[in-house]
């Protein structure tokens, strides 16, 4: 299984960014995670990850045909993001959406997701273990 992992803005600042929120691990520790969470599941992934909403909509777009799922914490994008959103529809590839905080105990703003309802599944609260069950969603429909 080939899966598309995509981080939305600021997560290249993981490490530096506000670390009781976050974690203190950088955002190279997060891709090592993710690879041997990729590796253990027995998929293939690629990380892709951007600060610009447009290219984060072209990735996706350019993933129709060449993955079989998609693991996308949109970052902040996740509360104004119709396009990502719309993206994810057009391309139908199964998604899990992933939050290293838990936005549902945070500011009112980040309570709403517009990947939510696209998405099969959302983990939040997780930290950086939110990206492994999402890969063992996507390649074994673990809970
Ligand atoms: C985040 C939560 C978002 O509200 C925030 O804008 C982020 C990161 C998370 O992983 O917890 O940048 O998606």
């Amino acid at each position: 299984m080939k899966l598309l992992i995509i981080n939305g803005p600021n997560l290249n600042m993981l490490g530096l960014r506000e670390p009781k929120i976050y974690g203190d691990r950088n955002y190279a520790a997060l891709c090592e995670f993710i690879k041997n969470a990729a590796d253990e599941a027995g998929a293939t992934c690629e990380i892709y990850q951007s600060n610009h909403e447009g290219a984060i909509v072209d990735k996706i777009q350019a993933a129709y045909g060449n993955f079989d799922g998609i693991v996308i914490n949109p970052a902040a994008y996740t509360h104004t993001s119709v396009a990502i959103a719309d993206a994810l529809c057009a391309v139908a590839i199964p998604t899990v959406e992933v939050h290293i905080s838990n936005v549902m105990e945070r500011e009112p703003f980040r309570h709403h997701s517009y990947v939510a309802p696209v998405a099969k599944k959302t983990y939040m609260g997780l930290g950086f273990d939110g990206y492994k069950k999402a890969i063992r969603h996507l390649t074994h429909g673990e809970e």
